[in-house]
């Protein structure tokens, strides 16, 4: 698309510019604007070929790397956050380009990188917690293995206590540790959609069976309702963790903190998909926590989770193993209406 352009007849330079992906201007010498392509446009609704740069684009460190670049002839670079509607930061090269028939001018080209500086704020914020989470447990286990070496030496009764509570943050080390390697692992296929037949029916019966303890243990009573297959595409390892990260939260932060101490677990069919349906009526979920709930770590109450056996990892697996089959999580809940979480999964077509 050419529209008027300042560039004469070096209409090659103004194609070239127009087919760039993202926001690129050329300026002359003098400042005013040469070439818009598309993408600058829409970032600076209010420049016109023709008119002066500076009198729409007020970014001081912009102006300065044009300032730059002018006098010593090579490029210069400039961060620019843009506020309005949403922030977007970008990186804004500025390239002299000389020798042309129409005279010298500067390259101006927009590369967003607020994706890149997110990705990347993530991956800390993920080292940060799992170290923080790794940490606790051990300056525990140091605390005591120094305690049994000095002071309690001696001390049968302590040992043996001390002992138990070693064991126990050394299971929360390992809990995690299996954890972050499951995440990983599922993250490196996520591109690889699973393709076997699962029946769903089969996994929740196990799963409700290996957990009946655990609802025992809470007084919890599970009901399940899952008669006929329900036959979906996927990885029955993966599907059983999902159902168990589910139904052990259901227990655990629902039935068993609830008046009414029930979790109702169902697998049936949803306009061609399959559905697991894991459902509590205990506390529920405050609207504020539920769009972070499936994030790493996030924890309504991290205390409480510790001491019920969590991680805060459990429903980021779930997430990422959904995905991964190309199927979607839903959780409703309100504060005090228990919660409802339905995973739904493709159906197996041979
Ligand atoms: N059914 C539920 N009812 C109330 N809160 C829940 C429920 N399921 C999950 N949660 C909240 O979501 C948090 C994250 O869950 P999850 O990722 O499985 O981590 P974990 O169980 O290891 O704490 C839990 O700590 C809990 O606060
Ligand atoms: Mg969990």
């Amino acid at each position: 698309m050419i529209r008027e352009s300042a560039l004469g007849d070096s209409l090659t330079v103004a194609r070239v510019i127009a087919a760039l992906p993202e926001a690129v201007l050329a300026v002359s010498f003098e400042d005013r604007v040469l070439e818009i392509n598309p993408p600058a446009q829409a970032l600076f609704p209010g420049l016109r070929i023709g008119a002066p740069l500076a009198r729409i684009l007020r970014s001081p460190d912009i102006l300065d790397a044009i300032g730059h670049a002018r006098v010593s002839g090579k490029p210069a670079r400039a961060s620019w956050l843009e506020r309005v509607p949403v922030e977007r930061l970008f990186e804004v090269n500025v390239s002299p380009v000389e020798g042309l028939d129409f005279g010298p001018m500067l390259i101006i080209y927009f590369r967003e990188i607020s994706e890149t500086r997110r990705f990347e704020r993530m991956r800390i914020d993920f080292v940060a917690n799992a170290s923080h989470e790794l940490r606790t447990p051990l300056a525990s286990l140091l605390g005591f293995i120094e305690t049994l070496q000095g002071p309690a030496r001696n001390d049968a009764s302590a040992r043996t206590r001390f002992l138990a509570i070693m064991r126990e943050q050394a299971q929360r080390m390992a809990r995690l540790v299996d954890d972050l390697l499951s995440l990983s692992r599922i993250e490196q296929h996520l591109h690889l959609q699973p393709r076997q037949p699962v029946d769903l029916a089969l996994v929740l019966h196990h799963i409700v069976d290996t957990l009946g303890p655990l609802a025992d243990d809470n007084s919890v009573t599970v009901r399940l309702d899952a008669e006929t297959p329900v036959i979906v595409s996927g990885d029955r390892d993966e599907l059983l963790r999902v159902a168990e990260n589910l139904i052990e939260n259901a227990i655990k932060y629902g039935a068993s903190d609830g008046e009414d101490k029930r979790v109702e677990v169902s697998a049936s069919l949803d306009d061609g998909d399959g559905v697991i349906t894991v459902r509590d009526f205990g506390p529920g979920i405050a609207s504020e926590h539920l769009p972070r709930l499936t994030e790493r770590f996030y924890r309504i109450d991290a205390g409480a989770s510790r001491a019920k056996g969590g991680t805060g990892l459990g429903l980021a697996i779930v997430k990422h193993i959904v995905a991964r089959h190309r199927g979607r999580l839903k959780i409703e809940s309100a504060e005090g209406s228990g919660a409802i979480f339905r995973v739904f999964l493709p159906l197996h077509n041979p």
